[in-house]
């Protein structure tokens, strides 16, 4: 396997030399491009002497463009790793610019390109990062964490770079395998919202991140997809057919009306179980001390699914603050699902909002535990658990 490394320019760089050494030791030959800004963190030296390669740093060279210039190394890698992946880095990936040797090897790209974010947490959490990220994502590029601690800048939380083991065992994982080709299937994401007058509405916390990464991860695995969302500030998935809708009642009828026509649907979004009796048609004025609003139970979709004459295989999610795996077992069997996807929701880690998740897995006849991770790479083992019952199922 040809692995190409493109480090920019972060104090996790110094991660990536170890990435260099695991990845030659379970067989891969790298070859190493550097940003300037990297070659002040690490020298090329290092990279050099660990690869066993020359280093790549310049777009412009007349002796590498002989050698092997952007679009050689570009048709040499099987996969592409930025790791370090800076903001900055991110945010020029993401506009297509290409002014450098890293970002002019990725838009010469045709393999699979995987990028390991390492910044600050405010600034991966800044809104303009957050939509380049996903920009990328929606154009095929796969994340590699970035995971969640103390960084070197003295804050703690999301940007710190995945540990090299866990980018190189990403990176040698068996390519993901078209374990739902000729499949259809119709992804529920995100949130409800539940009008209270034209301005107020009630809400959720899900901010779509597992049901857009259940659709990639479905796309990766060949089946054509529909995803219908519920507002939220993601991209949308490339190649994916995307129905966005507001309420509980708009996603019921939007999925309702799909399902029979899709083989597989899984229930990603957090839709309101309750909603306003009534609409207020004008704003709802300040008045007393306390107001009571009524609120009317929503239509069970997932339920509703299960029931359809010509029903696909159905999959439900549980989020649950207690008691997991008893309420994830009561909507297993009191929905009638082929599988349920449980999730803790209310903690420091994964659920709601998160960039990691975890999930433990039931179905009729078996469980499995999916460990914490990020929701990309949960997603694609979600879907090939999926595939594997789905097939079970069919053939029984
Ligand atoms: O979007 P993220 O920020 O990435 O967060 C991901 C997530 C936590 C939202 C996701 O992993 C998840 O758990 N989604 C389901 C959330 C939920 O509403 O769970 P629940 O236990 O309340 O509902 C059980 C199942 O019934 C779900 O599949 C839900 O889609 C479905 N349901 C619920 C109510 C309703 N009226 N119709 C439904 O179809």
């Amino acid at each position: 396997m040809h692995i190409l490394l493109a480090v920019s320019g972060g104090i996790a760089a110094y991660k990536s030399a170890e990435l260099v050494r695991l990845l030659r030791k379970k067989g891969a030959a790298v070859r190493v491009v550097m940003t300037r800004s990297a070659m002040q963190f690490v020298s090329p030296l290092t990279f050099q002497a660990l690869s066993g390669n020359p280093v790549h740093t310049e777009l412009l060279d007349a002796d590498a463009e002989n050698a092997m210039g952007h679009i050689s190394l570009a048709r040499w890698a099987d996969r592409i790793i930025i790791a370090p992946a800076t903001a900055d880095t991110i945010a020029k990936l993401s506009h297509g610019l290409a002014d450098d040797l890293l970002t002019t090897i990725y838009l010469a790209a045709t393999c699979p390109v995987y990028v390991a974010p390492a910044m600050n947490q405010a600034m991966w959490h800044k809104p303009v990062t957050q939509e380049n990220i996903n920009r990328l994502i929606a154009h095929g590029v796969t994340t590699i964490g970035p995971g969640q601690g103390d960084q070197a800048c003295g804050e703690t939380g999301y940007g710190r770079m995945s540990e090299p083991a866990e980018i190189c065992e990403r990176l040698l994982g068996r390519p993901s395998e078209q374990c739902l080709r000729n499949r259809k299937v119709l992804i529920s994401a995100g949130p409800t919202r539940e009008p209270l007058d034209p301005v107020r509405y009630i809400t959720n916390r899900s901010s779509g991140k597992m049901g857009y990464a259940l659709a990639r991860a479905a796309l990766k695995a060949g089946a054509r997809v529909t995803l219908v969302s519920g507002p939220v500030a993601l991209a949308p998935p490339v190649n994916v057919d995307v129905i966005n809708v507001e309420t509980a009642a708009q996603m019921h009828e939007a999925v309702i009306s799909r399902a029979e026509a899709h083989d597989i649907y899984i229930g990603a979004a957090a839709v309101a179980d309750y909603t306003p009796a009534e609409v207020q048609p004008e704003k709802i004025k300040k008045q007393d001390e306390q107001v009571t609003i009524l609120l009317q139970k929503t239509r069970d979709i997932l339920a509703e699914v299960a029931q359809l004459p010509n029903r696909p295989f159905t999959v439900g999610f549980a989020a649950e603050t207690h008691e997991l795996e008893t309420y994830a077992l009561g909507k297993l069997t009191g929905k009638n699902l082929d599988l349920i996807a449980a999730n803790w929701v209310g903690r420091d880690q994964g659920g709601f909002d998160s960039e990691q998740n975890a999930l433990r897995v039931f179905w009729p006849t078996g469980r499995q535990t999916l460990a914490m991770t990020d929701k990309s790479h949960l997603a694609e083992q979600l879907i090939s658990l999926i595939a594997k019952r789905c097939d079970e199922k069919n053939t029984a």
